[in-house]
């Protein structure tokens, strides 16, 4: 099995329905209406109705374990998909809204990963994301919180939500603070919107990652910027797909970004959402093996994980 390093990959989105039904029951809370449809997967139609159906499985979660079960189970999926290393997207307003103290939520997500890396040797990490349509004040707010509870797990920073929203300036601030304190940081952009959202994206933050970034195929020159810059895009094909941003593999830009020189790797974004794994990631990528186990090893290097936990994780990477 070739070794997978995800970096793209939402906690709350990584629930399966199972898991949804296990953890409304444990909590003695109801499953939301027209949650699921009739063949156990969740329901969504578009962009903004699929971050709407993100939000009602969160309304499953209750107790700090409860963050920490959804994360080890993730890893414990993934690592018989042959991942080793994940960079789990976790964004602290569910808790907050829970009155969890955001500590509390870290230690709890730091015992499942802690769990999952004694039981299947999988190394997993947190990038703290602010959600871009609740704005920059909020943002601000969670990278303060982030720097005064530090945690060693707890590396980067980065923003989803609806990229129609907000201008990344708004968020520079918050940006600039998450980095000059150490943190990687990342952002979505290129997603549902076009490259003028990436060019804004990487003018104005600190960023040396791109989530998604696929409709920078659409612009040359932006191509030529990333490639120059290094500048490395966390591409979620199944995603883009399932969210109709391309009609199916064939006309997804993947190789096309490749070709052009930019540095891509492989997630899966929200995978029960997206009726995918990472493992099928890797599988449909259309990849030969070689360039499947160097997109591992970019993922490495361009991980917000510190140097000495990147040298061990590269020497697994080996052929
Ligand atoms: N939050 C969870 N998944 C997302 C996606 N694909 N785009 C933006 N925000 C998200
Ligand atoms: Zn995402």
């Amino acid at each position: 099995m070739i070794p997978k390093a995800e970096l793209h990959c939402h906690l709350e989105g990584s629930i399966p329905p199972a898991l949804a039904r296990a953890l409304a029951a444990g909590n003695d809370l109801p499953l939301p209406d027209g949650l699921f449809g009739p063949d156990d997967t969740y329901v969504w139609r578009d962009f903004l109705s699929f971050l709407g159906a993100y939000d009602r499985v969160c309304s499953v979660l209750k107790k700090p374990r409860d963050f920490g079960e959804v994360i080890y189970s993730y890893l414990a999926r993934v690592a018989a998909q042959g991942a080793i290393y994940v960079e789990m997207f976790c964004s602290p307003e569910r808790p907050k809204a829970l009155g969890i103290a955001y500590a509390e939520w870290v230690a709890a997500l730091a015992d499942g990963i802690d769990r999952a890396h004694r039981k299947f040797g999988i190394v997993g990490r947190i990038n703290i994301i602010c959600i871009r349509h609740l704005g920059p004040e909020r943002a601000q707010a969670m990278v303060e919180r982030m720097i005064a509870e530090p945690h060693p797990y707890v590396v980067g920073f980065g923003m989803g939500g609806d990229e129609s929203k907000f201008d990344p300036a708004d968020f520079a601030p918050a940006y600039r603070l998450a980095h000059d304190n150490g943190y990687g940081c990342t952002a979505h952009a290129g997603e549902v919107r076009g490259p003028e959202s990436v060019w804004a994206a990487i003018r104005a933050l600190p960023v040396t990652r791109i989530g998604h970034g696929v409709r920078s195929a659409e612009d040359p020159r932006l191509l030529e910027e990333l490639a120059r810059r290094g500048t490395v895009l966390e591409v979620c094909p199944g995603s883009n797909i399932a969210l109709g941003i391309y009609p199916d593999r064939a006309s997804h830009p993947l190789h096309r970004l490749i070709a052009a020189g930019v540095r891509v790797t492989l997630g899966s974004d929200d995978p029960p959402f997206f009726r995918t794994t990472l493992g099928a990631e890797y599988d449909d990528a259309g990849l030969d093996r070689a360039t499947l186990r160097a997109i591992t090893r970019t993922a490495i290097e361009a991980s917000f994980a510190d140097a000495a936990t990147k040298q061990d994780l590269l020497k697994r990477v080996q052929p």
